[in-house]
């Protein structure tokens, strides 16, 4: 595996890798992120990983500062699961002197994880994602469903430029009992770490609800009931469209249970693909 710090290195490295496969990343990597690494490695010739804090899409200074690197660590894992090349720029790199560019996804951004976390984020993610895909031009590029919304954000940004990238996207990878992955479940607590699971079964009881013939509104109530029994107060829970992010009525389409939630002082989210009725 090669690291290389600069987007000219990085087209040096890229020139005849035929079809190649990108899988932006934060760091701190864990199986979640392997399993896009391991996904990547199956289908394409070249995998480029990027390991990137994006301190646009943080609407927190102290979360930015908080935000677990460890490049070498990153770096074993990465190989491990197949990457070939590691791109690993300075916040220098993407975002030179005088930078004034912001991209904005209307619409698919505004609710729920945009609400909740303020515009800035979703811009910050769209913006940096829009780069990394110049910068890479990959032929494939993999997200996780874990992040759903970023998932829809992405389609938006790639299908409004008409940027020239498959997107792929990755289920969820859990912990045995059921919590999503994630890097910020090192920070709960040993007492919260059990509460965590009330993401989880709030969706579930949402999911048993609609199959037990409930509408959509008195599905997610059921859900938020659920969370609240277990100690953990939903700071949304919801039916969406999985493309716009709308709520859901028509259960006769695929909808996605979304949720997200503080666990002691950790945010966490989760969702659930709810089939057609
Ligand atoms: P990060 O949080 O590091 O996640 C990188 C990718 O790993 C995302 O596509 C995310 O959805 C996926 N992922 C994380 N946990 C997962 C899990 N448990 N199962 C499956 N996939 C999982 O998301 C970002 O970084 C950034 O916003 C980024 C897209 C890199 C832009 O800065």
């Amino acid at each position: 595996m090669r690291i290389v710090r600069t987007v000219a290195e990085l087209r040096a490295a890229l020139r005849d890798a035929g079809r190649v496969g990108f899988v932006p990343t934060m760091g701190a990597l864990h199986d979640g992120h392997l399993s896009l690494i391991r996904a990547a490695r199956a289908a394409v010739d070249t995998v480029v990983t990027s390991v990137f804090v994006n301190p646009m899409q943080f609407n927190d200074a102290r979360d930015l500062e908080a935000y677990p690197r460890d490049e070498a660590r990153d770096a074993d894992l990465a190989a491990s699961a197949g990457t070939d090349v590691l791109f690993v720029p300075s916040p220098a790199e993407m975002y030179p002197d005088g930078y004034a560019t912001t991209v904005s996804v209307r619409g698919v951004s505004e609710p729920l994880e945009g609400a909740h976390r303020g515009a800035i984020h979703f811009d910050g993610v769209a913006t940096v994602v829009a780069k990394l895909l110049i910068a890479v031009a990959p032929d494939v590029a993999y997200f996780g469903q874990k992040d759903a919304q970023q998932v829809a954000v992405v389609r938006r940004l790639v299908a409004d430029l008409g940027l020239p990238v498959e997107i792929a996207v990755v289920p969820i990878v859990r912990e045995p009992d059921g919590l999503a992955m994630s890097s910020r479940n090192v920070r709960l607590s040993a007492a919260d770490r059990p509460r965590a699971l009330a993401l989880k079964a709030g969706l579930d009881a949402v999911a048993a609800a609609l199959s037990g013939g409930a509408a959509a509104r008195d599905a997610e109530r059921r859900g938020a009931d659920v969370m609240r029994q277990q100690g953990v107060d939903p700071e949304y829970l919801a039916l969406v469209d999985p493309a716009t992010f709308a709520p859901a009525d028509d259960l006769t389409r695929p909808t996605l249970a979304v949720v997200a939630a503080h666990v002691g002082d950790v945010r966490l989210i989760d969702n659930l693909t709810i089939p057609a009725r």
